[in-house]
C-alpha cells in the first residue's frame, strides 16, 4: 500500500520504517527542513536500537523516502499516519495544534480522496474534530477523508520489537472499509509473515497479536487509560518503597512477590526516581483534564502524579542528609536518559535533579552512553565525560539516575579507589546494598534496607 507518514520523531521514523519493512511504499514528512536533511544524509536524529539498519534498508530497496515537500508527501499516499507531537499545554491539556495545523495541509493538498489516521496520542474526541477540520479545510474540493485512530504502544528503547511484535493493534473505526484497509495494512504483523529484522532466521512463537476494533473515541481513550494506569503502577511502588523505608521492609522483595501474582504483573513496580519522557507525564496530565472537562476528578491519577512529583525532592533530601551541605560538592550524575537504550531526555527525571543541584551550588559531572549531546544544549555547564569512571574520579557522591545495564557491571572497587568520598546514590535501585556496603560504600537508594 501507499502510505504517507507526517512527523519524522520516534513514532513516526518507527512507523514509517516499520511500514516499510513490511513491504509498504512510504513516504515520511516532517516541516523540521533540518530533520529532513539529516535523513536524507542517511544520518537519524534519534538513537533507537535497530532503527538505523531498518531505515538504511527500506531506503536502498527503494520503499521508504523523506521529502520536506508536504505537497509532494501528501499525494504520495492513499493512507496518511499523523505522528507530529502533541506536547502538553500549561494547563495540562494537550496542544493539538500540530494536529490541527496537519489536517489543514493535508485538506488542501489531497488531489484524491484518503484514510487520515491519529497515531499521535491524542484526547478522546479528537477523532470527531479531525473529520469535521478535514472537511472545513477541504471545503470546495472533490477530495472527501475517512478518520481512523490507531494509538503507538511503542515504549523508546525497543520501539522496532514493540512495532513488528506488539502485544495488540488497536484501532478504532467509523466504517467496515476503513477495518478492512487497515487490517491489510498490518496483515503481515498480524500473520507474522515477513522477514523480520530482529529475528533471524526465526522469531520466537510467541502468540500472534489480535486485532482489536472499537470506535474511534474508544481506542484513543485504550491509549490514555493504558499509559495511566502504568503510572499508577509506578506510583504505587514508588509509595511502598516510602513505606518500606518506615517500616524497614525491602521494596524489591515486596514488588517482586506481589509481581508474581499474574493479576498484578511484574512489570512498572520498580520504585526510585519516578516516570518522566515524552508519555507518562503529559498523558496522565491530559487524561486528568480530560476527565475534569467531562465533569470527573480523577483524583486517583492526580496522586500519582503527586506522588511522581514528590520523587526528585525525596531523593535530593537524601542527597543533603547524606552530603550535609551540597554547594561546592563535587557530583556524580550516571544516566541523563528518561529511560535506558534512549538518547530522549524530554521530562527525564535526571534532568529536574541536575536543575535542582546546579541551583544548590553542586559542581555536577555527568555520563549517559546516548543522551549525552541532547543533555549538553540544555546545561552546557554541566561537565560531560567520556565514561563513567571520569564521573566517578574525585567525586563525593555519585547519582545513579537512569538503569542503564552497563552501570551495575562497572568496576566498583576501582571506582570506590577514585572517588573523594565513595557514597553511591541509587536512584534505580539498581545494585545490591549488601555488595555495595561490602565494598566500603556508603549507599543510599529507595525503599531497601540500607
Ligand atoms: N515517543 C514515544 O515513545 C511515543 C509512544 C507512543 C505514542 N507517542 C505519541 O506520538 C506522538 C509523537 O511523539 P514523538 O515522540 O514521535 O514526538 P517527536 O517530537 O519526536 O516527533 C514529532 C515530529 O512531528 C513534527 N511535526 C510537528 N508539527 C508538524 C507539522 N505540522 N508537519 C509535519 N511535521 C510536524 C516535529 O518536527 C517532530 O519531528 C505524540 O502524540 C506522542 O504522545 C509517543
Amino acid at each position: 500500500m501507499r502510505i504517507s507518514v507526517v512527523g519524522c520523531g520516534y513514532v513516526g521514523l518507527v512507523t514509517g520504517s516499520c511500514l516499510a519493512e513490511i513491504g509498504h511504499e512510504v513516504m515520511c514528512t516532517d516541516n523540521d527542513e533540518s530533520k529532513i536533511q539529516t535523513l536524507n544524509k542517511g544520518k537519524l536524529p534519534i538513537y533507537e536500537p535497530h532503527l538505523d539498519a531498518i531505515v538504511s534498508r527500506a531506503r536502498q530497496v527503494g520503499r521508504l523516502a523523506f521529502t520536506s515537500n508536504a505537497s509532494e508527501a501528501i499525494g504520495a499516499g492513499d493512507v496518511i499516519f499523523i505522528c507530529v507531537g502533541t506536547p502538553p499545554l500549561e494547563t495540562g491539556d494537550a496542544d493539538l495544534s500540530a494536529i490541527d495545523g496537519v489536517a489543514r495541509m493535508i485538506a488542501t493538498e489531497s488531489q484524491s480522496s484518503k484514510l487520515v489516521v491519529e497515531k499521535s496520542t491524542v484526547p478522546v474526541q479528537t477523532g470527531q474534530q479531525l473529520k469535521r477540520a478535514l472537511a472545513a479545510y477541504s471545503h470546495g474540493t472533490k477530495v472527501s477523508f475517512r478518520v481512523a485512530s490507531n494509538p503507538e504502544f511503542l515504549r523508546e528503547g525497543t520501539a522496532v520489537q514493540d512495532f513488528l511484535h506488539p502485544d495488540r493493534i488497536v484501532v478504532g473505526v467509523d466504517e467496515v472499509s476503513t477495518e478492512q484497509q487497515l487490517r491489510e495494512i498490518y496483515k503481515p504483523v498480524l500473520e507474522r509473515n515477513f522477514n523480520c529484522p530482529l529475528h533471524a532466521p526465526k522469531c520466537p512463537p510467541t502468540v500472534l497479536p489480535p486485532f482489536i476494533v472499537t470506535t474511534i473515541n474508544s481506542a484513543e481513550l485504550i491509549k490514555h487509560a493504558s499509559n495511566s494506569f502504568l503510572a499508577l503502577k509506578i506510583s504505587y511502588a514508588n509509595a511502598l518503597a516510602d513505606l518500606c523505608e518506615r517500616l524497614g521492609a525491602d521494596v524489591e522483595e515486596v514488588t517482586r512477590a506481589v509481581g508474581l501474582d499474574p493479576r498484578n504483573g511484574p512489570n512498572f513496580l520498580r520504585a526510585g526516581l519516578g516516570f518522566g519522557g515524552f508519555c507518562l507525564p503529559k498523558d496522565v496530565q491530559a487524561f486528568i483534564r480530560l476527565a475534569e472537562r467531562a465533569g470527573m476528578d480523577f483524583g486517583l491519577l492526580k496522586e500519582a502524579e503527586q506522588i511522581n512529583r514528590e520523587r526528585i525532592a525525596r531523593f535530593m533530601d537524601k542527597a543533603r542528609h547524606a552530603l550535609w551541605v551540597l554547594k561546592g560538592k563535587q557530583i556524580g550524575i550516571l544516566g541523563l536518559a528518561f529511560k535506558p537504550h534512549t538518547d530522549d531526555v524530554r521530562f527525564s527525571p535526571p534532568l529536574e535533579l541536575i536543575r535542582q543541584l546546579l541551583g544548590e551550588g553542586a559542581l555536577v559531572s555527568a555520563y549517559d552512553p546516548q543522551a549525552m549531546e541532547k543533555t549538553r544544549a540544555i546545561y552546557p555547564t554541566v561537565r560531560y565525560e567520556a565514561d563513567p569512571y571520569s564521573v566517578a574520579f574525585g567525586a563525593d557522591a555519585l547519582l545513579i539516575c537512569t538503569e542503564w545495564p552497563e552501570f551495575a557491571a562497572l568496576d566498583w572497587p576501582r571506582i570506590h579507589a577514585s572517588m573523594a568520598r565513595p557514597m553511591i546514590l541509587d536512584g534505580r535501585n539498581l545494585l545490591d546494598p549488601a555488595a555495595m556496603k561490602a565494598l566500603a560504600f556508603e549507599y543510599h537508594c529507595f525503599g531497601r534496607n540500607e
